[in-house]
């Protein structure tokens, strides 16, 4: 009798992975694939709380990459030791692990412990394997009711085995969507490129005009450059192979660095430049360098859709646990229709296109790394009256 009912419990535990299975192969968005992997694996193995590590192997890292426990945005990237943590335990030997009291085992890792004061008390975890290779760890802790088992073990690993497809399926979906969006965009300027370089092999070009179009040419090269090295970056950060490298700093001192990068440009258009910030800042967990390339796009939009003799203004303030940071213009400003569109990749305001250089690519960066933070962006725009980026973040991540 006791023995049927193991067996219809066990049935049960499949019969659910089954149904998650058709769900997680459905799935194409990354983030939202992850978090419900991490829920389903919480179900199936009566766990109270779950994570997905991913590992890079060019670069032999393991991050954070979603869990049950913490905001998903909010701990996203955070980089876990190979060696001095359980996860990666699991990623140099390829194998799962049972591990029944984690505090007392020296490669537990307590980061995470410390910040979100859950009680770490049972921990099983597993690799994700495809072709051969570590692609992630999975790990739930805290079984209710007593200690992970074998058959807790089996039913993680059938998860794993799917949720491994399905992450590999959403990656190469977004990377074909990415590539064709790419493709498409390089097109006419390659073929702009390819057009010159034939009048010039022609001689049929005076001398003069021949300076002009080689200057043309170099200026289309290197707005070839800027958006393949844009579409890179937004390529690692939508597919969330980018790690965020977490570490306490002073955004005060970043944005007066911010400052001076721009100060030179902003010069050029005869346009002043406002920097006011409180004497002091609380300091903030977050990504500085990705941090300053957010800034330093918007900065250079507030310049490049200016006008002449306008003004840019970067402002901060603290409040209890955020730091509210706004950038504004006294420009060209967003035309209504459009301003739903403005962070879409490749997108660029119909009246600017043709007077101003850009790929539209630069926004969609800059609220990935914002959100990868935590944090939030917005903008209130009026025509031909100015722009005003609001940025808002938690002061930890
Ligand atoms: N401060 C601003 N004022 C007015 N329009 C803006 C402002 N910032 C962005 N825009 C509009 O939003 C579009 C998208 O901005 P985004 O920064 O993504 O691309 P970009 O500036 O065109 O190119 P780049 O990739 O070089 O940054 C811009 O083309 C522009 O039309
Ligand atoms: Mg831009």
């Amino acid at each position: 009798m006791k023995k049927n009912k193991a067996h219809s419990a066990l049935l049960n535990r499949y019969q659910k992975l089954i149904n998650i299975s058709c769900d997680l192969a459905s799935e194409l968005d990354l983030n939202i694939l992850l978090s419900k992997i991490v829920r389903a694996a919480c179900e199936v193995s009566d766990a109270e709380e779950a994570s997905i590590l991913m590992y890079d192997p060019n670069k032999k890292t393991l991050y954070f990459q979603a869990a049950t426990n913490l905001d998903s945005q909010l701990k996203r990237g955070l980089v876990v030791p190979l060696d001095g943590s359980i996860a990666g335990w699991i990623v140099n030997h390829q194998k799962p692990i049972i591990v029944d009291n984690p505090q007392k085992d020296k490669r537990h890792f307590d980061y995470i412990g410390k910040i979100t004061s859950i009680e770490c008390k049972s921990l099983l975890g597993i690799p994700l394997m495809s072709k051969g290779n570590v692609i992630g760890v999975l790990e739930v802790i805290n079984k209710r009711g007593g200690g992970f088992n074998k058959e807790d073990q089996d039913v993680l690993l059938a998860l794993g085995a799917q949720a491994t497809v399905a992450i590999e399926n959403s990656r190469l979906f977004l990377q074909s969507d990415l590539i064709g969006e790419f493709v498409h965009q390089i097109r006419t300027p390659l073929s702009a490129l390819n057009a010159a370089a034939h009048l010039l092999k022609s001689n049929r070009v005076h001398e003069d005009q021949k300076k002009k179009m080689i200057d043309i040419l170099e200026a289309e090269i290197e707005a070839l450059a800027e958006m393949s090295s844009s579409f890179l970056d937004l390529a690692r950060l939508e597919s969330g192979r980018k790690q965020y490298n977490v570490k306490e700093f002073d955004i005060r001192d970043l944005l007066i660095v911010c400052h001076e990068i721009i100060i030179n440009e902003a010069h050029k258009l005869n346009l002043l430049f406002i920097l006011d910030l409180p004497d002091t800042l609380p300091l903030i967990r977050g990504d500085r360098k990705q941090l300053k390339q957010a800034f330093i796009n918007l900065l250079n939009n507030a310049v490049k859709y200016n006008k002449i003799g306008g003004e840019i203004i970067l402002k901060a303030i603290a409040e209890k646990d955020r730091i509210i940071i706004t950038i504004s213009d006294t420009g060209l400003g967003i035309p209504e229709d459009e301003r739903s569109k403005i962070f879409e990749k490749f997108y660029r305001v119909k009246s600017h296109r043709d007077h101003v250089p850009g790929t539209g690519l630069g926004l969609s960066v800059v609220k990935q790394i914002i959100h990868g933070h935590g944090g939030e962006i917005d903008f209130t725009s009026e025509v031909d009256v100015g722009t005003t980026f609001t940025i808002t973040l938690p002061n930890e991540i």
